[in-house]
């Protein structure tokens, strides 16, 4: 059974047959919300949204540890993350889809791994591709059956948030290598490699990232979530596509 972490803008699943929700308690505290679990296109998936179903929770906040744990718990054998991210590279304009081959973390005091010490097991996961490579595959197939155009590839950056990046951050970003910047991507991945689950992402690019745009000014939330609207539709059908595969 695949487990879908929804983000911003994919609170809900229109295309979950929903049949029952589970509040899960785990070891790390509770998850951002019940797990919703149901039907996508005949095949049975768990729905989770990343920062809760009112979403209320901001990135630095969302209790990664519980959610990947309480997917575990619920029998996931695979992760697709859905996120939102600003693109930093020229070619990832608002609404592209991409599916990230690689990480960077710039995230902070965020409680970032299951090995913390406090059972005193030292252990060091195998992080050189962060993203589960058969996982990936079939997101880019499931993207090319729906006939939906995604990057295949992008180094995602991981900031802190909840404020954007200032211009000169962006530039530090793609001096860095960043392709795209967003402030879910870690811990989340891994933790799911942690424990052992595959996990792959599909970025959904909201806007361009702070400097980038050709137009001068700021980033307005409201073309980010008129964005993301729009593009979500796509999403679901690059997942339906996904769970038929
Ligand atoms: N920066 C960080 N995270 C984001 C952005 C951004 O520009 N857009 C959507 N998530």
């Amino acid at each position: 059974m695949f487990a879908i972490i929804g983000g911003s803008g994919l609170s809900k699943l229109s295309s979950l047959d929903e049949e029952r929700r589970e509040v899960v308690r785990t070891p790390y505290g509770e998850p951002s919300g019940p797990l919703l679990f149901g039907q996508v296109g005949g095949k049975q998936v768990v729905f989770l949204a990343r920062h809760g179903y009112g979403h209320s929770i901001p990135p630095h906040a969302v209790n990664y540890r519980a959610n990947i744990w309480a997917l575990k718990q619920a029998g996931a054998e695979g992760i697709v993350s859905v996120a939102s991210v600003g693109g930093i590279r020229a070619d990832l304009g608002p609404g592209m889809l991409a599916v990230p081959s690689q990480v960077l973390d710039y995230t902070w005091g965020r409680k970032a791994t299951y090995f913390d010490g406090s059972d005193s097991k030292v252990v060091h996961i195998d992080f050189t591709e962060p993203y589960d490579a058969a996982l990936r595959t079939r997101i880019l197939r499931a993207a090319q059956a729906a006939g939906q155009p995604v990057l295949d590839g992008g180094v995602y950056a991981t900031t802190q948030g909840p404020r954007l990046e200032s211009a000169a951050e962006i530039n530090r970003l793609e001096r860095d290598g960043a392709d795209m910047v967003g402030m879910t991507g870690m811990p989340e991945a891994a933790l799911a490699r942690e424990l052992d689950i595959p996990y792959a992402a599909i970025a959904v690019v909201a806007n361009h990232a702070a400097g980038r745009a050709s137009s001068a000014g700021g980033i307005a939330m409201s073309d980010i979530e008129a964005t993301l609207q729009e593009a979500m539709v796509r999403v679901r059908l690059v997942l339906e596509q996904l769970c038929a595969l």
